[in-house]
Formats: C-alpha cells, structure tokens, sequence
C-alpha cells in the first residue's frame, strides 16, 4: 500500500555511483501518467534506470546523459530491459487499492497518522489469533 511516506530500498547491484532503485521512477510514471503511456525524458540519465523503467511501462523515452561510460550502461540495461520486470511489476502491485482508506482504519490497518490506536491493537491482536488459529 503507499502512503506520503515512500520507503524504497537503495540500488546496490548497478555500477553508477548514485543509481535510482527502479521503484522510484517506476512509482513516479505510474502514478503520473496513470497507468497510460507516455514521453518521459531523463536529462540526467546516468546509467538509464528511469529509462528502463519507461520501456517496461511502455513509454516513450528519451535519456540524456554526459558520461560516455554511462551512455553505453544505460544502452546495455535498455537492451536487456525485461530482466528488471519483477522489481517493476511488485512495484505496480502497490498501486492496486484492495481496500479504500475507509475500510482500512475501520480495521485496524495502516492509515499512518490517522490510524485509530485502539481499533489497531485489536486487528493486530485478531490478525495474532488468526494466525495461531491456522497452525
Ligand atoms: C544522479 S546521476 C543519475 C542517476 C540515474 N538516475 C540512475 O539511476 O542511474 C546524474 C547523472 O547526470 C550526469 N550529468 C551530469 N551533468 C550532466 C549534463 N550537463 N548533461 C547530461 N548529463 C549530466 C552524470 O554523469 C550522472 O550520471
């Protein structure tokens, strides 16, 4: 579920020195262009994980980037773009609303600072038995 709050993971595995997580631009494409494709442009590409990113979400994309060693990275991530798949679709699971703000601190679950203390121990205490129950 996403909130005002974004926590996404640092990219390690890339060999840039301050790559994106492709959650990042994955979430800001998804969300700005609502699910529909569109031009996105990185002027500062790097090693092209905004790129990516628009290719997977069947973009157009256009990068810009002044380092040669990063032009032929980001070439390199591009052609090889459907590798980066399952980070972009768990990405997207995130956007889908299975239960509306409403119904979500009537339960108990996460609403952030809005959540209702009380109302959250319960669903936590229920969710304990829940599972004890199951074993
Ligand atoms: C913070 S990095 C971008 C990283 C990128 N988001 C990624 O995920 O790999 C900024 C990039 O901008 C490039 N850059 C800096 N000045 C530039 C300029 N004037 N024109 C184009 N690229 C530039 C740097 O070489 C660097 O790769």
């Amino acid at each position: 579920m996403l909130t005002s709050i974004w926590e996404i993971r640092p990219e390690q595995k890339i060999e840039h020195p301050a790559p994106f997580p492709i959650e990042l631009p994955t979430r800001c494409i998804y969300s700005i262009l609502d699910g529909k494709p569109g031009n996105v442009i990185d002027p500062y590409a790097g090693s092209g994980t905004t790129l990516v990113a628009a290719k997977l979400l069947g973009c157009n994309y256009l990068g810009i980037e002044i380092a040669e060693g990063y032009v032929r990275m980001a070439r390199e991530r591009l052609r090889n773009y459907e590798k980066e798949w399952t980070k972009v679709q768990a990405e997207l699971e995130n956007h889908k609303v299975r239960k509306t703000f409403k119904q979500r601190k009537k339960e108990g679950l996460s609403v952030g600072k809005f959540a209702n203390r009380k109302k959250a121990e319960e669903g936590k205490q229920k969710r304990l038995w829940e599972g004890i129950e199951k074993r």
